[in-house]
Parts: structure tokens; sequence; C-alpha cells
């Protein structure tokens, strides 16, 4: 049983095969937090808890007199607002017209087989019979008839615990949540780093570890997206953890809009982690009867280092976060004719294209931006998803056909969350787009966003894509969405906060997207926001793979891959080979490098081929066939960083290994050269150790490999790379 309920000593104990998660119901009522870590007994946590009369730390109500007794300095599952408690809060609500207070007490509890579910909002999902169990913990206010409901899943193979929140108003006066977190996590022991991933638009999620300091550190985003510049993913680990050793916890919230992550040292050096929706300008009211329910945070434990925590974190949401049948499904490679042409193509070139992509055995042709409306530049057209034919010369269908007779599958480019003022929609419906009255709008690629808590834009959106899905054999969806929301203003709702409209904005998101799969069950849908601004645990539930980044170049993509792999699959990760000079940073890079790189994810292409010299396709023929030889692998092999790009100037390395240790590949991507070089020797990871092992046609035993280490061969041009697969001889 991975959870139970110790009814004399009032705690909750949850275990996963690695990790232990502790609350307890004190005498007061109170929900304290009383452990999490390293897989552990039953034991009642709370000695751990020294009650002190600390001074300028407050009693809370019932709490007799007794000035030891603070929820100022105890652990507490849901900190809020209003009971002394002084540190960053979970919830903080106030009945109209009453000021912002509140103390939660143990109301009940029930145990349950399975998985809660949080209908319209991502969340990890579980089938009939998983060793699964969800905790629902009640509690409710000393005063009024405010709930909250604290859910728990617990996927004791997975090491994952999943939280969520919901808030309820069953008094006759109306409640204004004006922050509601999903996880509050408290710590007694301080000492801590935060590795968070931050990064812009063609540069993100660059891991940056810092020592937790004494006050408030936040990662946020306040531009209705997760964004490009802060991700909703943290680590939480020992000063001394390593990518080899060590404790550490992810913390993932499956949310694709706005969030918060706040890490407090607080006077006595303990830490509390809240993590959630923004609370900026963030207030729902809830009537009586109603509900409000926080996104899902996933919590996951590692005692062995990050590379560890990364593993198992990739694992669980491989298995239990992604739903897209394809994830099991070889998914396509393809050509993409962004780079290729941008706006400028017709049906013609986009033919010509496919024609080599066939030839030299990709699946896959993908129109980008510029098809529809009149779209020539990034300037017009948003908003008007019909096709235009006079550009292509021919219709959608017609085209697709085309490209299906090569033997390709066809796929294409929306943005349908924009609008462009220069649009057949905008011209008609001008207040479905977000601008505030009387003021410029503030735009961004010239474009304004819909407003997604008014349901006529989500019928707009869910129509015009399933019209275009049904008008041509559409196997494929880029979803994009290319700007920070500002000036978030509902014509519809002008009584609405702007954080409740950019809630309801990703609520209407979740809600098309759902729409679309549930029509449309077979289409593989690649997220997308200007590269990876979007990239989160909450889009992965509708989406298995995300374009990473608009950065294409080769080695600003080492940083990029190798950021992302801390908390996300890198099956998840879109990766293509483009041209060079790159388009982004005029690097140069051998083809080879390119190809080596787009590997590590789902791989395609992102040029004109028909401009690829006869070698160049020989080799792009070369990278598809190695690709698929080693699909399972790059797709389902287990992940390990075997190299920093932030710590190793001469090269970058990776490997997949497949979970039963049969395969395993190394990649190696060289950064510097030198005069007379040392030999570089890398370790492999994973393997079994007295397992052998042919490599380049030479054996050694898996202990060899990993122990003993790898001579790697020497690079002969500037970021030449290296590909091996280790291949388990059977004895
Ligand atoms: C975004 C995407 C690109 C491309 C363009 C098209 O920037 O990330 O891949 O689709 O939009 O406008």
């Amino acid at each position: 049983m991975a959870i139970r309920f110790d009814r004399e000593a009032g705690t909750f104990t949850l275990h996963t095969k690695n990790s232990t998660y502790q609350m307890k119901v004190d005498e007061n009522k109170v929900l304290l937090h009383t452990y999490f870590g390293a897989l552990t007994d039953e034991s009642d946590y709370s000695y751990l808890i020294v009650p002190d009369d600390h001074g300028f730390c407050a009693q809370p109500a019932g709490a007799g007199g007794d000035r030891r007794y603070s929820l100022d300095f105890y652990p507490q599952e849901y900190a809020v607002h209003g009971n002394g408690d002084f540190r960053v809060k979970a919830l903080k609500a106030r009945l109209v017209g009453k000021v912002p207070a509140l103390d939660l007490r143990y109301e009940s509890h029930r145990i349950l087989e399975g998985k809660y579910t949080l209908p319209g909002l991502p969340h990890a999902w579980a089938e009939d019979g998983d060793a699964v169990q969800t905790l629902e913990i009640v509690l409710r206010d000393l005063y009024e008839e405010v709930y909250v409901t604290l859910l728990y899943g617990v996927y004791e193979e997975e090491n994952l615990i999943t939280r969520a929140a919901v808030i309820e108003n069953r008094g006759d006066t109306a409640l204004e949540v004006g922050r509601a977190m999903s996880l509050c996590l408290d710590f007694p022991e301080g000492e801590k780093d935060l590795v968070n991933f931050y990064g812009k638009h063609a540069g993100e999620r660059q891991p940056e570890r810092r020592t937790l300091g004494h006050g408030i550190t936040e990662i946020a985003s306040g531009r209705g997206t997760s964004s490009h510049q802060h991700n909703p993913f943290v680590i939480l680990c020992d000063r001394d953890t390593t990518e080899e050793s060590g404790a550490c916890m992810a913390v993932s919230l499956l949310y694709s809009g706005s969030f918060q992550i706040q890490a407090e040292v607080d006077q006595f050096d303990s830490v509390r982690l809240v993590c959630g929706i923004n609370d900026e300008d963030f207030c729902w009211t809830l009537s009586k009867g109603e509900t409000f329910v926080t996104p899902e945070a996933l919590i996951s434990y590692a005692d062995d280092g990050l590379g560890a925590l990364t593993r198992g974190l990739q694992r669980a949401m491989y298995r239990r976060l992604i739903r897209s049948p394809w994830k099991d499904q070889r998914r396509p490679t393809l050509v993409n004719n962004w780079e290729a042409t941008y706006f400028d193509f017709t049906g013609e070139k986009l033919l010509a294209i496919a024609r080599q992509a066939a030839r030299i055995g990709l699946d896959m042709l993908v129109l980008d931006d510029g098809w529809f409306g009149k779209r020539n530049d990034d300037n017009s057209g948003l908003g008007d998803w019909y096709v235009n034919e006079e550009k292509l010369g021919c219709t959608l269908g017609s085209l697709v056909q085309q490209v299906n007779d090569l033997g390709l599958k066809f796929g294409i480019w929306i943005e349908p969350e924009m609008v462009s003022e220069d649009s057949d929609l905008y011209r008609e419906h001008p207040d479905w787009a977000m601008t505030i009255p009387g003021r410029d709008p503030v735009r961004g690629r010239n474009q304004l966003t819909l407003d997604l808590s008014r349901r006529e834009v989500i019928a707009y959106m869910k129509d015009s894509i399933d019209a275009l899905l049904d008008s041509a054999n559409i196997a494929y969806i880029k979803w994009d969405m290319n700007r920070s929301v500002d000036n978030v203003f509902s014509a519809a709702n002008p009584e609405l906060s702007q954080g409740a409209v950019r809630h309801k904005y990703v609520l209407g998101l979740y809600e098309v997207m759902e729409h679309i799969l549930e029509k449309h069950p077979d289409l593989l849908i690649e997220g997308c926001s200007g590269g990876g601004g979007r990239f989160d645990a909450g889009m992965l539930y509708y989406v298995p793979q995300i374009w990473c980044s608009d950065n294409t170049d080769a080695i600003e993509r080492l940083w990029i891959h190798h950021g992302t792999s801390y908390g996300y699959p890198m099956s998840a990760v879109a990766a293509h080979v483009s041209v060079c000079p790159n388009h982004q940073n005029g690097r140069v890079t051998p083809f080879k490098t390119r190809g080596i790189c787009a590997m590590q994810g789902s791989f395609g292409y992102e040029l004109d081929l028909g401009k690829l010299t006869e070698e160049e396709l020989q080799e792009a023929g070369e990278q598809i066939a190695l690709y698929n030889a080693n699909y399972d692998l790059f797709q389902r092999g287990d992940y390990y960083r075997l190299s920093s790009p932030a710590e190793n100037g001469d090269f970058t390395a990776w490997s997949y290994v497949m979970p039963d240790g049969s395969r395993a590949s190394l990649s190696v991507v060289y950064t510097d050269l030198h005069g007379n070089p040392k030999p570089h020797r890398i370790k492999w990871k994973g393997l079994i150790p007295d397992a052998h092992y042919l490599v380049d046609g030479r054996a050694y035993t898996g202990a060899a490999l990993m122990h003993g280490g790898f001579v790697l061969p020497r690079p002969e041009c500037n970021y030449d790379s290296y590909m091996a697969v280790a291949e388990k001889v059977e004895e």
C-alpha cells in the first residue's frame, strides 16, 4: 500500500519505490508536513519539529496560549494567509467585504485506488489495476464555509507524487481567491540549491544552479505562456548533489500559462517551495457551491544524483503524462519548409522539396506558415484559416494528394490563438482580440491574441481547425503561438481580473486541444511557441513532441537539449537539420554534426532539399536510415548526460541505453580544437558490467566501457562529431 494512515499518530505516509512523503494532523488539527525524502519507515517524523518560544512568532487560534507553537515556523502542508505564518503562502482568499484570512484545519480524508482526474486540466493518468493510489484530504476554515481538498496521486513504480488543490466555497458570500498554489513543500533543513531553467527566444532552458539564500527566490512567467524566459520546472537539491550522487527532487507544474515558483529560506533556515498559477493580478471569484481547481504539480525524488532524477522523471512523464498514441508508434521523420522558403513558396516549390524527401527516405512534408488567408509576411492573415489557392496554385486537397502520391504524409502549421489586424476575422470581430479599450494595443510580431476566455472564440477555433483537418488528408499539425500576452482584457467579461482572463485563456486552449484530439484521434500534434516558449509538462498531456527552439544551430542546440533533458523526455524534443551558415547565428557546422545533434530528439530537416549537393543528399539518406535503425533507442532508451557543455569546453556527449542494457548509443560533438591535442576518453553509463558489447567492431565488457572508459576519435575539423552504437553480444 502506497498510502498509509496511522489513526493514532494522525500521520499520512506516502511511499514510492524510492521516496517517502509524510503529513500529520496535529493536536490543533493543523495539517503539518513532516517528511519528504529517501524511502524510510512510517515513524511519526513530527519529532523533528522543535516547539520553542521564538520571538515575533505568533500563535494561531486554538493554540491555547502555548507560545512554543507557531505556524510561522512549523512546517505545513498547505500554508495560508492570515493565521500567523509570514512566509510565502499557498493560498490567499477573502470573502467579499472582509479581510483576507484563512485558518485551515483537518476535516476528513479518503484513500482511493487509482488516480484522481482533473477535468479540463492536464494531469498524470493511470489505468485500472496500476499501482497508483489517491489521497484526498479535506481541510476547512475555522470560521467560514471554505473548504480545501488536497489531492495526492502516488505512483509507486514511477517514483512520482502528484498534487493539486480544490478550493470550494460553501458559504453564501462570494469568495475571492487571490492566490491558489498547486503545492507547498516545507523542508526544516535549509542549505539547498535550486536549479532552474532560464532562457530567451532561440536560447531556451539553460540550467542555472544557485545556493538558496535568505528571502524569496522567484522563478516565474507573467507572459500568458510558460515562456522561453523561465520554465515551470525546478530541481531542489543538497549542496553536494552531483549528476551521479546526492539527494534531489524535481517539481514540475502541469501548466502552460503564467506560473510562479517561489523558494523561501526563512529565519530558521527552513526552506519552503510553492508553485502554481502566477498570482500577479489574479483573482477568481467563487459563488456558493463553486470550486477552483489548481493545476497539477509533479514531484519526484532521487538520492543518487541529478542523472537518476532525470531518468526517473523522463520515464514517468513518458508513461503517465503523455497520452498521444503516437508516443508508442513510430513518429514520422519530416522535412519542414520554414527555413527552406519562409513565406516565399508555391505548390510546385513544395512538391519539389517533397520529391527529394521521398527520394532520401523521409516520411512527411510539413507546410509551415504562409499557406492561408493573405499571408505573405508576418503582418497579416492570422485567423483566416482557409487556404490561399492562388499561392499554392491548387487546392490544399490536391497538394496533399500529390504529396501522398509520393509516399509521404502531409503536415501543416497553424497558429490558432492569434489574429492579425489585417485579416477577415479581425475585420469581422475586432472585439475577439484582447486589447484595452482606448489604448493602442501592445503588439507582438505585429499580431494580437484572441480572447480564449470567450465561448464564441473557442467555438471558432474548434470549427476552423476541424474544417481544415476535414478538408485534406492531414496527418500532423504544428501548433504555434508566437507572442507573449499583454493587454489582457476580455471585452465580453470586463469585470474579470487580468489573471482570471489569463487562466481562462489556458483552460480554453486545453479545451480546444482536447476537442481536436477527440475528433481526430490519429492526428499527431507538435507543440510550438516561437520554438520552445511553451515547452512544459502541461503541453505534453496533449502533444507528444514540441519544437524545442527556433535556434537550429547544432552547437547552441547542445545547450538547449542539455537543459531540456533535466525536465522532459527527449522523445518530446523536436530537432531538425538546417543549412549553414545557420540562419540564427551564422555558424558553420558539418552536415554530419547537424544530423547527430538532431537525432537527439524527434528527427527532421528544415532546409530546401533541392539545394543540397548529391553528396549531402546521400548523407541525409544515411542519417535517416541511422535514425530509423535506432528509433527505439532514441525514443525509449534511458538518457545519460555524459558531459555538460557548461563544464566541458572540448566536447559534449550523451548516450541512450535500452532499459534492458542490450544496446546503447554514444554521441559526441567536439566544441573546441587544439594543436597537439590530448586524447579524450569518456565513460559510458548504464551498461551491464559483465556483458560484452561490440563498438565499432571491437569487443569491450560493459565494466570496461563504464569504468575504464572509451577512447574518442580525434576530431578532424571544427565542430566534428562522432556517434557509435554498443551492441550487446549474445553469449
Ligand atoms: C515560429 C516557429 C517557427 C516557424 C515560424 C513561422 O517562430 O517556431 O518554427 O513556424 O513561427 O512563422
